[in-house]
């Protein structure tokens, strides 16, 4: 998708989104759909996507009410599409208003809004999908495991959408991004959490385990942000005044080095590198570009996983001296903590949602540790 050239019909359908999301402040879906249209809308090949968006908006009549048939026109075809609110969705205040700083719920921040976990399958990125979906978004699931993702959407229900997806592989990405738009018409959220640790010696590890734990951690957001802030930057030409995330999961380890880990932490440091330089280029599109770096999640597969999981691994291994049960072990991990435990999936969910409902930061790393790493430590 570009802004330059001809414009497709998922071009267009992502500047529909727009601006009806300009013109109601809403959250809103797009789906297809056989119906008759209410209103046919036409938008010349020569235009550009600022044109486009203004012919949409020309062609829409005023006080238009969802849910609505509209059928949309454009050089590369033809799509018809309902445009509806998810049941919640609430109007997303602009921060200037005095009433913005009266939001009831900061979980209904995401009420109504579309959303990408990648990684979504298990682990953190399954908690972050459940609790945006409990609080009424619309969550596509992207992961590797596909089985997985699909068992967690067939679980959920609507507004869950399993999809495969090797987030370090550009073309597989460009396909979750138009996999979106056919589905929903645009996004509102994109979380990059999918993620990998291969920990090694530096003087032992191959090659192959570095790269691949930069090609997940580190390049994958730079596929992710490219293809899903096209779509955020087309929405944004239509509804200058609607801001939009894309929030990476990092890590205590992208703020503190981590002995015999350095692909990890390396990776991650380097991800919030890309998240500073991002947010700067996409604050001209009002998408926000921000980092949570959690703590250890001891209670999530990676951790407590018990065939594989790193408790039984420093078990067997003898990591911890003395320790003789995964529990010991794990206590031995908590120790370090100042609060005593490690990060759950509500912690982060806490810190998403202050990222979104926060209309006034871009670039920040917010850190989920318990104390454990703190900010210039
Ligand atoms: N677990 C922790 O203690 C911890 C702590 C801090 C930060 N994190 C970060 O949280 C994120 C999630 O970690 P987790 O522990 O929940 O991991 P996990 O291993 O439990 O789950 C990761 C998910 O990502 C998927 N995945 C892996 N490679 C992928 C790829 N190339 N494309 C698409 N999907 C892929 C996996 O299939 C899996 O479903 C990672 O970015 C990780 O660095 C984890």
């Amino acid at each position: 998708m570009t802004v330059e050239n001809t414009l497709t019909s998922k071009d267009l359908l992502v500047l529909l989104r727009g601006v009806l999301l300009g013109a109601h402040a809403t959250p809103l879906v797009l789906t297809a759909t056989d119906e008759e249209p209410v209103v046919t809308v036409s938008v010349s090949r020569e235009a550009d996507a600022s044109t486009a968006a203004s012919a949409i908006s020309h062609g829409l009549p005023d006080g238009l009410e969802l849910p609505v048939i509209i059928r949309l026109e454009g050089a590369a075809g033809a799509v018809t599409v309902k445009a509806h609110h998810l049941a919640g969705a609430v109007a997303v205040p602009d921060s200037r208003d005095a009433a913005a700083g009266r939001a009831s719920s900061r979980a209904g921040v995401v009420a109504g809004r579309i959303a990408l976990v990648t990684g979504g399958a298990q682990g953190f990125g399954e908690e972050i999908v459940r609790a945006l979906h409990a609080s009424g978004a619309w969550v596509f699931i992207a992961d590797l495991n596909l089985s997985g993702a699909t068992a967690l959407a067939g679980e959920l229900g609507e507004r869950a959408t399993a999809v495969e997806c090797n987030v370090s592989d550009e073309d597989s990405v460009a396909a979750l991004a138009s996999t979106i738009v056919d589905t929903c018409g645009g996004i509102d959220l994109v979380v990059s959490n999918a993620g990998i640790a291969r920990a090694g010696s530096v003087l032992e590890q191959e090659l192959r385990a570095f790269a691949l734990s930069t090609d997940v951690n580190y390049t994958a957001f730079f596929l992710v942000t490219k293809h899903l802030g096209r779509l955020l930057r087309l929405q944004n030409i239509a509804a200058p005044q609607c801001a939009t995330d894309i929030i990476q999961i990092n890590s205590k380890s992208g703020m503190v080095g981590s002995n015999r880990n350095g692909a990890y932490a390396g990776s991650k440091f380097g991800g919030l590198g890309l998240v500073q330089s991002f947010a700067l280029e996409l604050v001209d599109y009002r998408v926000k570009v921000n980092a949570i770096c959690p703590g250890n999640f001891f209670d999530g597969p990676l951790w407590s996983d018990p065939d594989n999981g790193l408790f039984v691994q420093y078990l067997n291994s003898g990591k911890v001296p003395g320790a003789t049960t995964v529990e010991e072990v794990k206590a031995s991990y908590e120790a370090k903590v100042p609060m005593g435990r490690g990060a759950l999936g509500a912690d982060v969910m806490r810190a998403l949602y202050y990222i979104v409902e926060q209309a006034y930061e871009t670039g920040q790393a917010v850190p989920v540790t318990g104390g454990q790493v703190m900010l210039s430590s």
